[in-house]
């Protein structure tokens, strides 16, 4: 663990540094904090900066169009009119979209942040110590609205509070009482403005429900908490929705989907891996309403893509749709990070964003088909034509039949201006900030990005190149001089971020296996490994011998050892090993147990720190 992310305490309480915030935890529910997660919160928080400032962006690009318009209809001569524009039969108007982004090109948002949260610091401050409104200084413009709809302790709002600027709220939601207890009494501790940071006890899935429409209300909360702080009343939809359960994350789609403001973001973590990997088809089905591949080789990324699928169907119910930012496959779970938009016309394209994998049950060819296709005209569903997806509905290598997976996302699951951007902050934070210190699990989190910077985003699934050599019974292939020979006969190619042996590309399967058939005959299979088996139904031709025995279409020496990526990918720890033994989810908070003792030892704690109520109404008599 790094210093940055350690813990020590005494016999009944653990206390936790997680880079800006200090935490502690009775002991007896070591359960609430799972050091495998800082890796997740400091990439949240990597994404969640990234997109504070992409929304002051675009907030001040609106502004700026705004103004622009204004401009032209007092003098409409200064502006030069599109071929387009002039063509419109309501009369010619400039894009001024366009123009405000070039106006404002070289603007520093990181800069602009750090401004506006000074501003709203000050004002905050100001309306606290009740100046009167004439002398309050100018009130900014609208800052982060965070939901942490799954808190637990509280750890992880802790962080966004401290690490993250412009926040107007962040709300610390959970089911259990304890838990928000404890936050509640970490809250007091770490020096939080209790204007921005404010607790709930309660269903996320209500948290959610009430906040689409601004009318909260704090019935489910036992103790009362007001919804913010009275000077500053923050109702409505959020900025930013975090979802971190445990298991899946379906109960609280459809929310969500809803309660997130228009181009707002929505981070969400998945770790029920076993059903979306199709251990569990059934319940993938009825929780995602798609069907994994069970022992599909691309297993993490199909994962990825059913819940993207997911979200995009429930948003569409809305009016809605997604547009991935980055989508991570990381130790036990998956994470993705969308933004929510409302746009009738880009719901009607769905279908061409969701289809559908034609797995063959005898090798590990596929097909990716989109669900719909566009006429030009109209959004109609796809024709299977006879070669779309193998030979006559089978597999065209091995003759077998296709498993079908899905429906999943099909579009790239990346915005990788985005991720190039999370890569460059995570190398050099200091010139992001002054509190932009580098995060405790950087080394990890800079292998992570890089990665999937790298990933072909809209080429979905992939091989595995030992999977292609055991399906042949060959030697594994070297895999730069294997991308490489790709690469030359024109196809893009990439590994993934959680599969060092993944091969990504948009070569169709016939020209994989004309690869992996060359390879064989510049290295034979050994006789022992090609013996038929009389006794068995099919006489024990496996399905590398079917794939053998055709000729190949093109003939290749493998003689570039190294593809373009590999020769040019900068310096990076990826597919790091586990930290440390045993890394992985922990059990659920044990309540009773903890019901017992956060009271107590949190109690205890605050008297320590000398910080009980009672001091303080002393202090202020
Ligand atoms: C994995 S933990 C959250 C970890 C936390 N986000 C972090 O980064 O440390 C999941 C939490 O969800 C809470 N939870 C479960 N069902 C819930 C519901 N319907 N509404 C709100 N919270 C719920 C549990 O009590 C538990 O504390």
């Amino acid at each position: 663990m790094s210093d940055k992310a350690a813990g020590n305490g005494d016999a009944d309480t653990v206390t936790i540094t997680e880079n800006s915030s200090t935490m502690h935890f009775p002991n007896k529910n070591e359960v609430f904090y799972n050091k495998v997660q800082v890796l997740n919160r400091d990439l949240s928080i990597t994404m969640i900066r990234l997109h504070g400032e992409r929304m002051l962006k675009e907030r001040r690009e609106k502004v700026e169009k705004k103004k622009l318009r204004k401009i032209f209809y007092d003098n409409p001569e200064k502006f030069e009119l599109t071929d387009k524009k002039k063509k419109k039969s309501k009369g010619p108007e400039p894009d001024f979209l366009s123009q405000a982004k070039e106006n404002l090109k070289d603007v520093d948002w990181t800069n602009e942040v750090r401004s506006e949260d000074a501003a709203r610091k000050l004002h905050r401050s100001a309306v606290l110590n009740n100046t009167p409104s004439a002398s309050l200084p100018p009130s900014p413009p609208p800052g982060l609205k965070i939901m942490d709809c799954l808190a637990a302790s509280g750890l992880r709002s802790m962080r966004y509070y401290h690490e993250i600027q412009n926040l107007d709220l962040v709300t610390i939601n959970d089911l259990e009482t304890p838990a928000i207890t404890l936050a509640e009494n970490n809250i007091k501790q770490n020096s939080v403005d209790p204007t921005v940071v404010r607790t709930r006890v309660g269903d996320g899935t209500m948290l959610c429900y009430e906040s689409r429409n601004g009318v909260e209300s704090i019935r489910p909360d036992p103790r009362n908490n007001p919804i913010c702080h009275p000077s500053f009343p923050l109702t409505g939809r959020y900025d930013v929705i975090d979802l971190d359960p445990y298991g899946s994350a379906a109960p609280f789609i459809d929310g969500a989907v809803q309660s997130v403001v228009d181009g707002g973001m929505l981070n969400v973590t998945c770790t029920d891996m076993a059903v979306l990997s199709g251990n569990h088809p059934e319940t993938c089905f009825a929780k995602y309403r798609s069907m994994p591949i069970h022992k599909g080789r691309y297993l993490h990324e199909l994962a990825l893509r059913i819940l993207l699928q997911s979200l995009e169907s429930q948003a569409n119910k809305y009016g809605r749709h997604i547009v991935p930012i980055a989508s991570f496959g990381i130790d036990f779970y998956i994470r993705v990070f969308v933004r929510v938009f409302d746009s009738k016309a880009e719901v009607k394209k769905s279908s061409l964003k969701i289809g559908y994998v034609y797995q063959s049950t005898g090798c590990p060819s596929f097909h990716v088909v989109p669900s719909g296709t566009f006429t030009g005209k109209s959004y109609v569903p796809q024709v299977i034509k006879s070669d779309l997806v193998g030979v006559d509905g089978k597999c065209a290598e091995t003759g077998k039949p296709f498993k079908v997976g899905g429906p999943f996302w099909t579009a790239p699951i990346h915005d990788l201006e985005v991720v190039d951007k999370a890569v460059k902050r995570v190398e050099n934070p200091r010139d992001y900030g002054q509190n932009h210190d580098p995060l405790p699990t950087s080394k990890r989190l800079h292998g992570l990005l890089t990665t999937v910077s790298e990933e072909l985003s809209d080429c979905p699934l992939y091989y595995l190149l030992p999977d292609l050599a055991s399906t042949c019974r060959a030697q594994v292939p070297p895999r730069g001089a294997f991308l490489a020979q790709l690469e030359e006969l024109g196809y893009r190619v990439s590994a993934t971020h959680k599969e060092a042996d993944a091969i990504k590309t948009d070569a169709p399967n016939d020209v994989v296996w004309d690869l992996m058939r060359n390879w064989v005959r510049l290295n034979p299979v050994a006789a022992k490994r090609e013996r038929k088996d009389e006794s068995k139904p099919n006489k024990g031709e496996t399905a590398g011998m079917l794939i053998l025995e055709k000729e190949p279409k093109f003939f290749c020496d493998f003689k570039t050892k190294k593809n373009q990526k590999l020769l040019n990918r900068k310096k990076a720890t990826r597919y790091p090993q586990n930290p440390e033994a045993n890394w992985g989810p922990k059990a659920r908070a044990n309540v009773t147990a903890t019901m017992a003792n956060v009271e107590e030892v949190s109690k205890r704690k605050i008297a320590e720190a000398g910080l009980t109520e009672e001091k303080d109404a002393k202090k202020q008599a």
